[in-house]
């Protein structure tokens, strides 16, 4: 080899060992190398240093594969575990099959083992996807990150034996979700005050999703389940009559109004994007029978 291609050389190899260095070290970067430019929510959560994340989203809108960065950022490093938890297995697969295509299109450190559950790098670090079982997820300690996919389908008991792995690694935990209504840990933990960090994010946010679309699932869905999968608003439990907040307030006060009477338009849900949103005669038709019904 002559000196000039000696040189060269070197020079291509000091280049890609920056490019590896920045990849492993900035997360925003990785995920350019995998997934493509990410948007603007997506770069802020991937630089974050919150401990603990809620992230109520409408569908598709990327959430998946943000949070996926976020496992990959971890692997990046050493001595690191992070778990992936959904209601099902194959719903945590997918996740996991995310985190694995991110990991080879965007270099890092080798895989020295892998499983369709499991990836194990040469820095020590490992990514597990888990199946919904507090018994698998027991037996866990010293997690760096949890990330809980489709968490408003979540059990409480799961939520519950999730959290004493992050106590002693101070690790952090990040759930992601459409909501499903004003029920469990999640809606608890959204409606709380507690630190969580809380990202907002409706699908018509997302640069990939055309209003043209939207439009038309507006039309073709209810409006609770539009409310939903595409707006994250988190209504009221799927088939109650009382709004949350009146069934609260019958807690609070022995003199509650009636709320309704039949055939007079209900409120579904305060919405400042659709202020003064009412149920239409024939819905409440269909909750009277309902309550009446038991
Ligand atoms: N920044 C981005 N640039 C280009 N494509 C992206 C970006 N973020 C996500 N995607 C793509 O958008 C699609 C939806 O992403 P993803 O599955 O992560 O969304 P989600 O919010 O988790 O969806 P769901 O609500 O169905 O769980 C995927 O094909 C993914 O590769
Ligand atoms: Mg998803």
């Amino acid at each position: 080899m002559t000196a000039t291609a000696a040189t060269g050389a070197a020079r291509d190899l000091a280049a890609e060992l920056a490019r590896d260095l920045v990849l492993s070290l900035d997360p925003v970067e990785s995920f350019r190398a995998a997934v493509g430019e990410p948007d603007p929510w997506q770069a802020d959560l991937l630089r974050s240093a919150d401990r603990q994340i809620l992230i109520a989203s409408g569908r598709q809108i990327g959430k998946s594969t943000c949070v996926g960065g976020l496992a990959v950022d971890q692997l990046n490093r050493p001595s690191r575990t992070v778990l992936l938890l959904s209601p099902s297995l194959r719903q945590s697969s997918e996740l996991f099959d995310k985190v694995r295509h991110h990991h080879r299109k965007a270099g890092g450190p080798p895989i020295t083992a892998e499983s369709a559950a499991r990836i194990e790098t040469a820095n020590g670090s490992r990514c597990l996807s888990l199946p919904s079982s507090e018994a698998t997820v027991r037996g866990f300690s010293a997690v760096d990150l949890i990330v809980i996919d489709e968490a408003a389908r979540v059990p409480d008991s799961l939520y519950a034996a999730c959290r004493p792995m992050l106590a002693v690694s101070g690790g952090r935990l990040v759930a992601l979700s459409t909501p499903h209504g004003k029920r469990g840990w999640f809606a608890e933990a959204w409606h709380s005050s507690a630190t969580w960090k809380k990202i907002r994010i409706p699908s018509s946010e997302c640069p990939r999703i055309s209003a043209e679309f939207l439009q038309a699932e507006r039309e073709a869905l209810p409006r609770w389940v539009y409310n939903s999968e595409y707006r994250a608003i988190f209504e009221d439990a799927i088939a109650s009559v009382f709004r949350a907040e009146e069934i609260a307030a019958a807690f609070e006060s022995s003199a509650v109004a009636p709320l309704w009477l039949p055939g007079e338009p209900v409120e579904l849900s305060p919405d400042p994007e659709e202020p003064g949103a009412l149920w239409s005669e024939d819905e409440t038709a269909a909750a009277w029978r309902r309550l009446i019904k038991g």
